[in-house]
């Protein structure tokens, strides 16, 4: 018996230990939002967090996580608010989607080992991410956005913070509509396939 923590709750998997990550995520916990794309580790689309870093799911067997903590994109924040996934909305990045929550995945651990990455540090660590829409150029600038709203978040008085996870600069959300209202297929990771 594998046990694992999967998005805070605890997880038991009693099956083959070789079969991937991806099979238990989508098939077993129904956590669809994490895409199945080459199957062979070189397109990203597959990417969650295990103990805090991306990997590809798809090549990483069951046996490899026992007793750690797997992050997948329903999982990234609560309420779907993370300073990413907001900043991914204003530059209103996808256009298939498909490979967007794997490319969020990717850049939340890049931000998480570098809060204020340069270009050729994006560059490097999306460099596996491949999007067949060649959404690039929106995928950078949204994590720029993203590493200036955790940035502005950090710097502001206690009082704002709250205010400003929810909105980052530029950003502005109805008060009527909560995040989920406005994109929910981004904020539960759920592309169009
Ligand atoms: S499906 Fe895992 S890297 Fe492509
Ligand atoms: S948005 Fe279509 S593959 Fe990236």
């Amino acid at each position: 018996m594998i046990q694992l923590t999967v998005n805070r709750k605890s997880r038991s998997f009693d099956g083959d230990p070789e079969m991937p990550l991806l099979w238990f995520l989508r098939d077993e916990l129904q956590l669809t939002g994490t895409k199945y794309g080459c199957g062979l580790g070189l397109c990203g689309a597959c990417t969650v967090h295990l103990d805090g870093k991306a990997v590809r799911s798809c090549q990483t067997p069951m046996k490899a996580v026992a007793g750690k903590k797997v992050t997948t994109i329903e999982g990234l924040a609560v309420n779907g608010d993370h300073a990413l996934q907001s900043a991914w909305k204003q530059h209103n990045v996808p256009q298939c989607g498909y490979c967007q929550s794997g490319q969020i995945m990717q850049a939340a651990s890049l931000l998480h080992e570098k809060p204020h990455p340069s270009d050729a540090d994006i560059d490097a660590a999306m460099d596996g991410n491949i999007c067949r829409c060649g959404t690039y150029q929106r995928i950078r600038a949204a994590i720029k956005t993203a590493a200036a709203a955790k940035t502005a978040t950090l710097a502001a008085p206690r009082q704002e913070r709250v205010e400003l996870a929810a909105a980052p600069p530029g950003i502005k959300l109805p008060s009527t509509e909560s995040a989920s209202e406005l994109q929910p297929e981004l904020v539960a990771g759920e592309a169009a396939l």
